[in-house]
């Protein structure tokens, strides 16, 4: 596959600023409320990141943070998107709960045509990844099995269940990447047996992710279709991404980290056509 060129496609982005980021609680094995933060750093990452969006030439908007809300800044948490619509999430924990009014607010101000929350626990686009013609779906730790057939209803698009296993990969972007609409990378120790099987067979080609590049959250990636942003650390990931064509981009996301998050976590992609958009 060496040589093959990529050719990326626009995307159109929502991201919160860390504002209120803080580590006060602890909802995964990542978050030690005894550690110190630094407001200044998690705010200088989320800026680069922002940064590299905007410079590849997509769209990017922001939902204003609110006090109070420390993870807010995870904003692929906040809902699932496409064409429209949204599917707001109902997070596990009541430390996120009262993100939820603020997305469907969002949503409905800008002319959303189909705007709901969950009614199963679902935690967007963190454990929702649109790939091709099918949606990859995460349980296991934080949105119920019994969101995906509300999922596979409200977007009319085959929703494919896969079972996470390890606390600390407890989100689906924390353990699979989806690098354009055939490929993904992943770590096959996150996931259940009978899921494992389900990936193996739709990509067998598929890059493997040993344990360590996962616990960089460098499976927290974001890519559209040719440069795929991942931290600095994981070097031989992008050493395979450069090998099948894909540009790799550095964004060190440590400060995030703390509260178990990187550069996916941070960004909700709104995909498809969006009200708003020319005609
Ligand atoms: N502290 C946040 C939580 O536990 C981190 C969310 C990370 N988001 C993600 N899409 N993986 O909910």
């Amino acid at each position: 596959m060496s040589g093959l060129s990529r050719t990326g496609r626009r995307r159109h982005y929502l991201l919160c600023a860390p504002t209120h980021f803080d580590v006060r609680y602890s909802i995964n094995p990542w978050m030690d409320p005894g550690l110190p933060t630094a407001a200044e750093v998690a705010l200088s990452q989320w800026q680069r990141l922002h940064g590299v969006l905007t410079d590849l030439g997509h769209d990017v908007d922001l939902i204003d943070p609110l006090p109070g809300l420390p993870d807010m800044v995870f904003a692929a948490n906040g809902a699932i998107v496409a064409d429209g619509r949204a599917l707001v999430a109902s997070f596990r924990h009541a430390e996120r709960q009262g993100e939820s009014p603020a997305y469907l607010d969002w949503f409905r101000s800008r002319g959303y045509t189909e705007v709901r929350q969950s009614s199963a626990l679902n935690e967007g686009e963190g454990d929702f990844l649109t790939t091709g013609d099918v949606i990859l779906a995460g349980s296991g730790f934080r949105s119920d099995a019994e969101a995906r057939d509300e999922v596979q209803e409200f977007f009319g698009k085959k929703v494919l269940g896969l079972t996470l296993v390890d606390p600390r990969f407890y989100h689906l972007d924390t353990a699979i990447a989806v690098l354009d609409e055939h490929e993904v990378m992943y770590l096959p120790q996150a996931f259940a047996p009978e899921s494992l099987d389900l990936l193996t067979e739709r990509y067998p080609d598929a890059i493997a992710a040993t344990e360590d590049e996962a616990c960089l959250f460098a499976l927290n990636a974001v890519s559209d279709g040719k440069h795929v942003i991942l931290p600095t650390a994981a070097t031989r990931l992008a050493a395979q991404l450069r090998e099948r064509g894909f540009e790799p981009i550095g964004a060190d996301t440590t400060e995030l980290l703390k509260a178990g998050g990187g550069a996916k976590c941070c960004t909700l992609e709104l995909h498809g056509v969006q009200p708003g958009d020319a005609d």
